[in-house]
């Protein structure tokens, strides 16, 4: 109820805001987003890379309503890259986009482009791009871009979301050589005619999908913070015989760092996603939907400001 509520304001200009201008909000923040600018996050990668950590990084934004704002956007990305490389920090570092960002929602030739563009800048730095997820509204749409990106661009990433009904099915279609699949279980608000919508039910659906990815041939990308299928992941890795170099966990910045340094300890390749920028609101929206005591934290900071 509280998850669908603050999903629910994620998508309101009006509580965006009265969000994004109240002075607390910045230091809430700071727990999940390494800065606003790009060097910002650069520190951060190098942080992590010094401690034997990996990094995606994600330059926050999302539904960009103009062709202007895509195309500064598939520059910044652009950017990003050369500057991963400059610092050293590729192949370590990659992106994350988000389609919506290049203006996917009015122009999908347009994102596309941007999308290759910036493909074609990370094969310069050394490194990948994956393409996040968003509503189910977009699937048909990311799916079908990335398949065209791969025939060029064959390392590129893929996000599938467990909660889906579809995604088994997608799974299978993406489970082939050479394949890039993060897998996690879903932030957005959807229908229960599209997606489970008990806890449980996902999570068992998320075990069927890692199931299916861990058998396949391809590279999956295990992003979750959950302790069970964490676990889960690690045993279906020793029974499907997989060496650690066939795989990797994932996790956001800010959430259970101790134990992606435990993962990476454990030899384990561990890779933090770093989202960096001005446009949060989206962003730490679907962090507070996630957990509860993200929003007491939110609140008692707010009260303590009074
Ligand atoms: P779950 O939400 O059940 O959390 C398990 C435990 O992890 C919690 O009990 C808590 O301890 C901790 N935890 C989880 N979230 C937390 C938070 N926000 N703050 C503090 N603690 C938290 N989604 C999507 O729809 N499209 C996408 O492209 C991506 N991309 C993506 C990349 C990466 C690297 C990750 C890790 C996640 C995503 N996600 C995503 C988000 C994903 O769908 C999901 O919403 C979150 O990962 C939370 O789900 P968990 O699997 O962690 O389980």
């Amino acid at each position: 109820m509280l998850r669908s509520v603050i999903l629910a304001a994620s998508r309101s200009p009006r509580v965006e805001r009265l969000i994004s201008t109240a002075p607390v909000s910045r230091d809430v923040v700071r727990r999940f987003v390494a800065g606003t600018q790009l060097d910002d996050a650069l520190g951060v990668g190098r942080g992590l890379v010094a401690e034997g950590l990996r990094l995606t990084l994600d330059r926050l934004g999302e539904d960009t309503q103009t062709p202007e704002q895509a195309e500064a956007t598939r520059d910044a990305y652009v950017q990003a890259l050369g500057r991963l490389a400059d610092a050293g920090l590729t192949p370590a570092g990659e992106v994350s986009v988000k389609l919506s960002s290049l203006g996917q929602r009015f122009d999908e030739k347009l994102a596309y482009q941007s999308a290759r563009a910036i493909c074609a800048a990370a094969v310069r730095a050394g490194t990948t791009v994956t393409l996040d997820m968003e509503d189910h509204a977009t699937t048909d749409s990311t799916l079908d871009v990335l398949i065209r990106l791969r025939s060029d661009f064959p390392d590129t990433g893929a996000v599938l979301q467990a909660y889906l009904r579809r995604t088994e099915s997608d799974c299978r279609e993406l489970a082939g050589p050479r394949s890039r699949v993060r897998l996690c279980k879903g932030a957005y608000r959807e229908p229960e005619s599209v997606a489970y919508g008990i806890r449980h039910d996902i999570d068992k659906a998320y075990v069927r999908c890692l199931n299916i990815l861990m058998s396949g041939e391809g590279y999956p990308m295990v992003a979750t913070h959950d302790p069970r299928l964490i676990a889960i992941a690690e045993d279906r890795a020793k029974w499907f015989d997989r060496a650690v170099d066939t795989f990797e966990f994932q996790m956001l910045f800010g959430v259970r760092p101790g134990e992606q340094l435990r993962l990476a300890d454990a030899g384990y390749t561990t890779r933090v996603y770093v989202p960096y920028g001005t446009q949060w609101y989206g962003y730490l929206m679907r962090r507070l939907a996630e957990r509860p005591a993200n929003v007491a934290f939110f609140a008692r900071a707010l009260a303590s400001r009074d």
